[in-house]
């Protein structure tokens, strides 16, 4: 009932320096949103710059066994959206892979649906926790339940009911609630209001306004009404800020590093990477600034520097959550103490990032504490090459590839299937920056 992944496992050898140009893949955090709402949209959307990673795939495959007509159609994606109100009830248990953006954001949509579904995902995706999407939706009168069958198997049952509007004070900021909720408002009986604590990514509010949706956006809080119809229109999807990530810490390591990444997606609610560099003495040159379906792009330009240590706590998080390991990547390199703050979402991501980035880069040789809500790095460190192990987060192994290339000797990176989730292109830009490694078999 789970998706079974290959291992497969890396030597990654010592590069002075990652030079040269790419466009990273479309953001994902967009490309879900996109697929989910021009499936529930009135008519034909064309989807551009779209990721095509695993995680994008399955929520591709779930609103196909909804019964949406989705075409691939050279660079473009089709999307023949059925309406609000079009979903069939699929056959098959509608497998969410290694993503949590699917699962929690078609809990909300799920439930508003007249029909029951069932949503799993892998071993890692199963034990990540859903409460925080089910209960306020079962405020909303939604009816889900939680079927566990062992720690990494689970079905979320989800009992398809008539929902009305609730005013929602999230105890987390987390994009993933607070979009889980305004989908099923979109079908529930009066308004829907969420607030949470901090900004969390904007993407499901600024795609659902352009999509005819009346939304009051205040400080930390959105509110909407129900709608019957959300427009279809095509959607151009920027380059993801969290795959440029890698390459911005590793252009900014070595000696001679130069890297230019075009078209990556600028919302303000995603740029903690970017003010976090820029304190860490980085300078990042930002060209060709545009607009592309209500979000800023930019070409970014960096190189090599030395840095400086600096803090991360507060408003900035949510602004970098998945950015944290590479952070720790370019904390490892700097002069003095960094230190995370406020991050303990981190333990409940892919893998819990606080111990997994603790353990890999202890045996790096990094001096790295764990505190309750982050991580203490004290720098600069020798690194030292050796066996590390991806845990099966994809971040946690593109972080581990981009550290162990600026170690002196080689290192062996298992289990480095799981970047297909979010960065497949991730090898290929790699090596074209110049990296050097190779797939070994055990
Ligand atoms: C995401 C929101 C964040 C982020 C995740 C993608 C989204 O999670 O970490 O990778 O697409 O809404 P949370 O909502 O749990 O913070």
């Amino acid at each position: 009932m789970s998706s079974q992944k290959k291992i497969k496992n890396i030597q990654v050898y010592p590069s002075a320096n990652l030079k040269g140009s790419i466009q990273v893949p479309g953001d994902k955090s967009i490309s879900h949103r996109a697929i989910m709402l021009s499936a529930l949209s009135q008519g034909t959307s064309r989807l551009t710059g779209l990721l095509m990673g695993e995680d994008v795939k399955a929520t591709m495959a779930c609103f196909r066994q909804m019964g949406v007509k989705i075409e691939k159609k050279d660079q473009e994606l089709v999307v023949h959206g059925v309406g609000l109100h079009g979903l069939k009830a699929p056959a098959q248990v509608l497998d969410c892979g290694n993503s949590g953006t699917t699962m929690r954001l078609m809990m909300g949509i799920l439930a508003a649906q007249p029909f029951i579904s069932r949503l799993t995902g892998d071993a890692s995706l199963n034990k990540r926790p859903m409460e925080r999407v089910a209960a306020p939706l079962r405020k909303m009168g939604a009816n889900i339940e939680e079927l566990r069958a062992s720690e990494t198997e689970r079905v979320i049952k989800v009992s398809g009911q008539p929902l009305r509007g609730i005013d929602y004070v999230s105890p987390v900021a987390s994009a993933q609630v607070k979009s889980a909720i305004l989908l099923a408002g979109l079908y529930a009986s009066g308004k829907t209001k969420v607030t949470e604590p901090m900004a969390s990514r904007d993407h499901s509010e600024i795609m659902l306004q352009h999509k005819g949706v009346a939304l009051t956006r205040q400080e930390n809080s959105v509110e909407l009404n129900p709608i019957k119809t959300l427009l279809a229109g095509d959607i151009k999807i920027p380059g993801d800020i969290s795959s440029a990530a890698f390459f911005l810490v590793g252009g900014c390591l070595g000696e001679g590093s130069q890297v230019q990444i075009l078209n990556v997606g600028m919302n303000p609610t995603r740029t903690g990477i970017l003010d976090v560099l820029e304190a860490m003495g980085v300078e990042i040159v930002k060209n060709n600034i545009q607009q592309q379906g209500g979000e800023e792009v930019a070409d970014l330009f960096i190189q090599s520097t030395s840095l400086t240590s600096t803090q991360i706590s507060g408003e900035i998080i949510p602004r970098l959550i998945d950015e944290v390991p590479v952070i720790c990547v370019a904390a490892s390199h700097a002069q003095g103490k960094t230190e995370v703050r406020d991050a303990a979402e981190l333990k409940v991501k892919e893998s819990d990032r606080i111990a997994t980035v603790v353990q890999e880069f202890s045996n790096m040789n990094i001096q790295i504490r764990a505190l309750e809500d982050g991580l203490i790095i004290q720098g600069p460190n020798k690194i030292t090459g050796g066996e590390f192990h991806s845990h099966g987060d994809h971040r946690i192994a593109m972080s581990l590839m981009i550290a162990a290339s600026y170690a002196p000797k080689p290192s062996i990176i298992h289990d480095v299937q799981c970047i297909q989730t979010s960065y497949p292109e991730f090898f290929s830009q790699f090596r074209q920056l110049g990296a050097k490694f190779e797939w070994v078999d055990f």
